[in-house]
């Protein structure tokens, strides 16, 4: 990854709005008559090769729900869980089409959506949506669960950080309640959320710790606003972090679970806070004198207005790891399970 992925600012080309809506309209008339799309999809569990380029139904959105034609979409470790056989609930549908994240541009709308234009420029977050996922030309979103995309993010920045915003953003903002002058710990920093997270507790005014595996990473860490970073995988560990923090910490997101985190946690000093997005395994411990608590991504329209007004305040960069076209989804998949991603891997869609 070189210096200029971390840019977040796409160059848009800028049409006068009266000439953009015609055109979106007379596309959106194309689109709206078509009824299959390219999708990327498994028809059973199992490892990368499972996910395939499928010729699907287009979805189509209920009387709240919004049509977009996705540009991008994100790649989470999540994805590579649901992939391999985790479903949260009952059966899944074959041919599944995976993928919670993405941007593009609203299509159509149904009657109940008063907040969406088509044409408008979004990104959106659906968790498991019965209507498909992002992995695809078009995917079916409750609108209450999509935002207008920031104006510093292009679509493969915003496809590349919606869920892992709102996760970091909430983490940091809601969970943590991070204070400006305290010392926070981002645990598992170079990754997909702890990338984001650094950012936004800078924002803060916080102190930042991160961790990070190798000179990349710690290059990268340190470049979004990291104080000090240290590797979690070193022997000596715990001293650096102690050097790092004399005076102990105030808060850490937890990103990634195991020995280390809990020794690093016993620097929280009493009345701190530790917080985990659901997933990170194992889980951190409950203790005495810190409060830990677990937490899962909320999607809605104040929270999208919130992660709008922080990707403007934190001038947020978001670090794209590898960029793959839809119809290598099983490349990205192979990328992902390598590990070491630093920041997030996303699919381009055209
Ligand atoms: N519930 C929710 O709403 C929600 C939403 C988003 C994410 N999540 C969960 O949050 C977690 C983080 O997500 P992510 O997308 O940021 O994942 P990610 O991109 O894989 O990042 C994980 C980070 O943790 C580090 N790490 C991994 N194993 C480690 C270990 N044993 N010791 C120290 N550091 C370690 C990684 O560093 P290396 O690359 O060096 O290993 C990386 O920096 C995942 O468990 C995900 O499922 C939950």
């Amino acid at each position: 990854m070189n210096k200029d992925d971390i840019s977040a600012v796409g160059a848009v080309r800028r049409l006068s709005q009266p000439k953009k809506r015609a055109r979106q309209a007379a596309k959106s008339r194309i689109e709206e008559k078509k009824t299959t799309m390219k999708a990327a999809a498994i028809d059973k569990f199992g490892p990368p090769s499972v996910l395939k380029l499928h010729m699907l139904p287009m979805p189509k959105p209920g009387p709240g729900e919004v049509l977009i034609a996705l540009r991008a979409a994100g790649i989470g470790v999540w994805d590579g869980d649901i992939r391999g056989g985790w479903w949260p609930q009952g059966r899944p549908k074959f041919p599944l089409v995976l993928g919670s994240d993405g941007a593009g541009i609203v299509v159509t709308k149904g009657v109940r959506v008063r907040r969406f234009r088509e044409g408008d420029r979004v990104w959106a977050y659906e968790f498991i949506n019965p209507k498909g996922g992002f992995y695809a030309e078009y995917a079916a979103v409750d609108a209450e669960h999509v935002g207008r995309l920031p104006r510093r993010l292009d679509f493969l920045h915003a496809g590349a950080s919606a869920v892992t915003g709102l996760t970091a953003l909430q983490g940091i903002d809601d969970h943590l309640r991070v204070r400006k002058g305290e010392t926070v710990l981002i645990f598992g920093a170079s990754g997909a959320v702890g990338t984001l997270a650094v950012q936004f507790a800078k924002r803060r005014g916080a102190k930042v710790l991160g961790t990070a595996s190798g000179s990349e990473a710690t290059k990268l860490v340190r470049r979004l606003g990291a104080t000090g970073v240290f590797d979690p995988r070193s022997k000596n560990a715990v001293e650096q972090l102690k050097a790092l923090a004399p005076g102990g910490i105030n808060a850490v997101l937890a990103l990634a679970g195991g020995n280390m985190l809990e020794r690093c946690i016993d620097l929280v000093r009493p009345g701190g806070r530790v917080a985990h997005p659901n997933g990170v395994e194992p889980e951190p411990k409950q203790r005495k004198n810190v409060r830990v608590l677990a937490y899962d991504a909320a999607a809605g329209r104040r929270e999208s207005e919130r992660l709008d007004r922080a990707v403007e305040e934190a001038r947020l960069r978001v670090p794209i790891a590898a960029i793959y076209p839809l119809a290598q989804a099983a490349k990205a998949h192979q990328r992902l399970e390598k590990g070491h991603v630093l920041g997030r891997i996303v699919l381009e869609i055209k």
